[in-house]
């Protein structure tokens, strides 16, 4: 895997790793010594891949592990919809390179599907100064693109074992073309037109679905998005939650 002819838009900066422990902690490095917006973190493998809810990645040589580092000016709440753009920007990119074969959907809050199967994780990482302004995002996508690890709490897939064996170069610069693409909507819109992409995508909506929260698990339906970003979920009472963190299950 040649990742050095990878060409980035202007405004980003490649920082290509051959083994690390987590892209995310090398950016959160580089972002710790100065290292400006858009600087993007590539490994080949990690060693110490991490997950959301302190899970492990798992972290062979022929997938994706990228971390953007971003500085957004805004509130933490805000600038955590830019996991949305991400997911976005992952998805097109998927679909692009392998010429509209593969069609991710976005699963809540952040991961791609393709048959019901995830084949994207994104975990983002902040740092705030003072108040609640942001300092700094790092925002990490992996895709399986070789590999899929055999989980079947979370079944998985890869775009190998979907026929669509695509070069991890092409899908970095394909998808830092798309974030490129989306960062100024954002910034100028803000992040309506985000949502209208991700909903476009949106994995499960109008199904059954199951919200694990910190302290309890909510039963309903997936009914939408709020303008934040947070999932309805519409119990068979009819009594709606706003659901802003956890991690929500869909009948298969
Ligand atoms: C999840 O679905 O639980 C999130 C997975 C995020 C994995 C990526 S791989 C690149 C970056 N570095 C990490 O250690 N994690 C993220």
């Amino acid at each position: 895997m040649a990742l050095r002819t990878i060409r980035l838009p202007e405004g980003f900066t490649l920082h290509e790793r051959d083994t690390i422990d987590s892209t995310n902690e090398e950016a959160k490095r580089l972002a710790d010594k100065g290292a400006q917006s858009g600087a993007l973190v590539i490994a080949r493998t990690q060693t110490s891949g991490r997950g959301r809810r302190g899970r492990a990645w798992s972290s062979p040589v022929g997938n994706l592990y990228s971390s953007l580092l971003l500085r957004p000016t805004c509130s933490l709440a805000e600038a955590a919809r830019l996991t949305f753009l991400i997911a976005v920007a992952m998805a097109e990119a998927v679909e692009t390179v392998t010429g509209g074969m593969v069609r991710p959907d976005c699963k809540w809050p952040n991961d791609l599907m393709v048959n019901d199967r995830k084949i994207c994780g994104i975990l983002l990482e902040s740092a705030s100064n003072q108040g609640s302004a942001t300092d700094y995002l790092v925002i990490g996508a992996g895709v399986n693109v070789a590999f899929f690890p055999d989980d079947a709490e979370r079944p998985a897939t890869s775009l190998a074992a979907l026929g669509s064996p695509v070069s991890v170069t092409d899908l970095v610069s394909t998808y830092v073309a798309r974030v490129a693409h989306w960062l100024p909507i954002w910034e100028q819109d803000g992040f309506a037109p985000i949502r209208e992409a991700w909903l476009a995508r949106g994995y499960g909506i109008g199904k059954p679905v199951v919200a694990r929260l910190t302290e309890r698990e909510l039963q309903g339906t997936f009914v939408g998005l709020e303008e934040g970003g947070e999932l309805i979920l519409r119990e068979d009472s009819g009594l709606e939650h706003r659901i802003g963190a956890g991690e929500v299950f869909f009948a298969a």
